[in-house]
């Protein structure tokens, strides 16, 4: 009997709804004519915070001399809103755009290792990687790219981390989600080695807050960053950027502006005349899917539904083809699953995003197609606001037109 025969199929779960009877995804403006199965990529926000955070801008408009004075006191209390989302203290904690200028702050304030090598891993976000590769080559080092099997286990994929490591190693750099393959990372065990060693550790967490109440717990690192506008629904542009080690001292904002005699992460709270009513309203969202059923509630929600649709749809690319379409990617998180598309979909030089393009033009689903190790995959997302009804219709509707569209590529 193979794994296919034994594997049980998950069950679904019931839909979400709202206090007056309302399916949940009523919270949110998403246009009901599409499918949204990639919360992954950009997030979804909530109409009330949407519309909060329209008044915050008109307080912004009405007096920009008092919004502007009173904005780095503002900052400071949404820190303290946001930090027990995240189980950390608001002090150790700065907001920053999004996830990619969280790493730029870390990539700039870093100290500089001339000729160091920089260890990164094969499932990086490829933009947070590219920018490794700069700072490489301003230190006039490299990037040493450790491979992790996409089945891994922690242990393994740690131990394939760790052998990198070397007397040269200026910075590590590991996603605690990895985007490509919708994975968790063992960054509490690299962190450690990291730390016995004295190698600075940036841990890109962008897909992380909210997915777990406490993302940082056991986490020995120098830099974490994370976007609150994904899992978390928040305005797009609340990024934040966690500091707790020897370098915190280090770290500045992108933007030289008043604060820079201030502490870390007062510091941040003061970067010039900017819109961050993204963070100012980020806070609401944690705390009206809170309010609305329980974080807690949610997170089961989503990762029972992922795992159901992931089945769903791996089950009906099996029947067309034959093979096997589920994955195993050793330390599965929450919210987003991974299923093998037929080849050659989604490989290549952009075929991902061809086909995510395509797929949204022609079939009307927001989706998310990455490759890794020459394999192409349907990245799928839950949240709130998604139901079973989301993933039989891909799998019903869509299934059979990729099967065709990677029968005559
Ligand atoms: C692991 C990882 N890092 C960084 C980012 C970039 O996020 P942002 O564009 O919000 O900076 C993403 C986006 O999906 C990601 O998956």
């Amino acid at each position: 009997m193979t794994q296919l025969d034994v594997a049980v199929a998950p069950v679904a779960p019931p839909p979400l709804l709202l206090p007056d009877g309302r399916p949940a995804a009523a919270a949110w403006p998403s246009d009901p004519a599409l499918r949204h199965l990639n919360h992954g990529s950009f997030g979804a926000v909530p109409s009330e915070v949407i519309e909060g955070q329209a008044r915050l801008r008109a307080e912004m408009e009405a007096s920009p001399l008092r919004w502007y004075v009173g904005l780095p006191a503002r900052h400071a209390e949404a820190r303290a809103r946001v930090a027990p989302h995240l189980g950390v203290a608001a002090d150790d904690l700065a907001f920053v755009p999004n996830a990619s200028g969280g790493a730029s702050v870390a990539f700039t304030c870093i100290p500089v290792r001339a000729g160091c090598e920089i260890v990164v891993t094969d499932h990086g976000y490829g933009a947070v990687t590219m920018g490794a590769e700069r700072l490489a080559r301003r230190w006039g080092g490299t990037v040493r790219v450790a491979r992790v099997p996409l089945s891994a286990g922690p242990e393994e994929a740690a131990a394939a981390v760790i052998a990198e490591f070397s007397d040269r190693t200026g910075l590590v750099v590991v996603d605690h989600v990895t985007s490509p393959t919708a994975r968790r990372m063992p960054v509490a065990e690299i962190g450690t080695a990291a730390r016995a060693r004295e190698i600075p550790f940036l841990v890109d967490g962008a897909h992380y807050p909210a997915m777990v109440a406490d993302p940082l717990e056991g986490v020995d690192c120098d830099v974490w960053v994370g976007n609150l506008h994904k899992y978390g629904c928040a305005p797009r542009g609340a990024g934040v950027l966690v500091a707790r080690g020897p370098l915190v001292g280090e770290m500045n904002p992108l933007i030289d502006s008043w604060g820079a005699p201030k502490p870390f992460p007062a510091r941040f709270d003061e970067q010039g005349t900017l819109d961050t009513t993204s963070w100012l309203a980020a806070p609401d969202s944690l705390d009206l899917v809170e309010d609305l059923w329980g974080w807690d509630v949610v997170r089961e929600h989503s990762d029972r539904l992922a795992s159901y649709g992931a089945a769903v749809i791996a089950d009906a690319f099996t029947a067309l083809t034959g093979e096997d379409h589920r994955v195993d990617v050793g330390m599965t998180v929450g919210p987003m699953r991974l299923v093998r598309l037929p080849a050659p979909l989604c490989l290549g030089p952009g075929g991902g995003n061809a086909l995510r393009d395509r797929v949204l033009t022609e079939l009307g689903v927001e989706g998310a197609f990455t490759s890794f190790d020459g394999v192409g995959y349907l990245r799928l997302s839950a949240h709130a606001y998604n139901t079973p009804d989301d993933y039989e219709d891909f799998a019903e509707r869509c299934v059979p037109v990729l099967a065709g569209w990677a029968s005559r590529a």
